[in-house]
């Protein structure tokens, strides 16, 4: 088995989600205008989708007040599909009136987490994301599950595998077109990433399955390979490592996008995003968030961005060669 080069070519769908898990966070409003062009940037680097926005309770999360104008307004670019969270059944109908392309549920596998973050009992969401499911299905729109904590609640420690699975299983027989995989502390490591990466191929082949990692402990980019060997072709990741859950203790940025097209792209893997845009699109973040970004490319620049060398180095040279003779 050849290990170098075994991502020729290979499609890895590179999916956005700063603007939502990763401006939620955010301490200062970013103007709708500014998320707007933002997003537009965005749409321009060969993104598979974008998460534009999250349907909430603007009293929950006040960053993103503004979904229905920056939804009707961003200038869609076909092809991208521009996706939205959607706690509830008022969400979706707010997703839905401002054409949203797909919407993205929300519940925790960790009844905890569930209920810290979501004020509901696991079965409670359930029962209402089956009514947010037959809202989208009534007005054909697809919906994508995004499952909490499947590597770890950070309350309650490890999820147990048939509690991952079965929550899962109940919303293929809802009929959800695509299940996210959520690593939402950065509890995941790679042995793991892959068994259940493997497990969730073989059990659901017809579904569109993304992988959502955080970098919390420095193990996310380790995660996106391990999840690639086994079978994973889709991933979210936020431009400047943005991101977070606000009710999550200890939770820290999303693996950074710069960073994982960067390395996927060096090992040959095909992501169809231009990189010198998604750079460009991440140092737009620190005027508008007040503050550096997480990013190593942002601050170390690509690989083979030369450095000068330094202005005594024909001098350095003349005498080291010096010593020679
Ligand atoms: N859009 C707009 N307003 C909403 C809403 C939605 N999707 N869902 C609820 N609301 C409003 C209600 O109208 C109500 O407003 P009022 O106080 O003016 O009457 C208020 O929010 C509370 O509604 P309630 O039904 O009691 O919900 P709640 O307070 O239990 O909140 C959630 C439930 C899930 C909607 C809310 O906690 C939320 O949006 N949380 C965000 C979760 C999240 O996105 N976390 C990060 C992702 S991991
Ligand atoms: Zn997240």
């Amino acid at each position: 088995m050849s290990h170098t080069w075994q991502g020729a070519g290979r499609r890895i769908h590179i999916q956005e989600v700063g603007t939502r898990d990763g401006l939620q966070m955010e301490a200062q409003f970013v103007p709708t205008e500014d998320k707007i062009a933002l997003i537009d940037a965005l749409s321009h680097t060969g993104l598979a989708k974008i998460e534009v926005t999250s349907f909430t309770s603007p009293k929950a999360i006040p960053a993103l007040r503004d979904a229905e104008i920056v939804m009707r307004e961003i200038a869609r670019v076909p092809g991208v599909v521009y996706t939205a969270l959607v706690p509830n059944v008022r969400g979706a109908e707010r997703a839905i009136e401002s054409k949203t392309d797909e919407l993205n549920l929300v519940m925790s596998t960790s009844e905890t987490h569930n209920l810290a973050n979501l004020r509901m009992t696991r079965k409670q969401s359930f029962n209402s994301l089956t009514e947010v499911v037959r809202t989208a299905q009534a007005a054909q729109v697809p919906v994508n599950v995004s499952l909490s904590c499947v590597f770890g609640c950070p309350m309650e420690g490890d999820v147990a595998e048939h509690e991952v699975f079965g929550w899962a299983q109940r919303f293929v027989d809802l009929g959800v077109q695509g299940l996210t995989l959520c690593d939402t502390t950065g509890m995941a490591y790679p042995t793991q990433v892959a068994a259940i990466t493997r497990a969730a191929r073989e059990r659901w082949p017809g579904i569109e399955l993304t992988l959502h990692f955080h970098n919390t402990r420095g193990m996310g980019l380790a995660n996106v390979l391990a999840a690639i060997d086994a079978g994973a072709d889709r991933f979210d990741t936020s431009i400047g490592g943005l991101g977070g859950c606000p009710y999550a203790p200890g939770a820290t940025g999303n693996v950074c996008s710069e960073e994982i097209v960067h390395a996927l792209q060096l090992m040959g893997y095909d992501t169809g995003v231009d990189l010198d845009r998604l750079i460009h699109a991440a140092k737009r973040l620190p005027p508008l968030i007040g503050h550096e970004v997480p990013s190593q490319i942002v601050k170390a620049g690509r690989r083979l961005d030369l450095h000068p060398m330094p202005t005594d180095f024909d001098a350095v040279r003349e005498r080291a060669l010096a010593r020679e003779h």
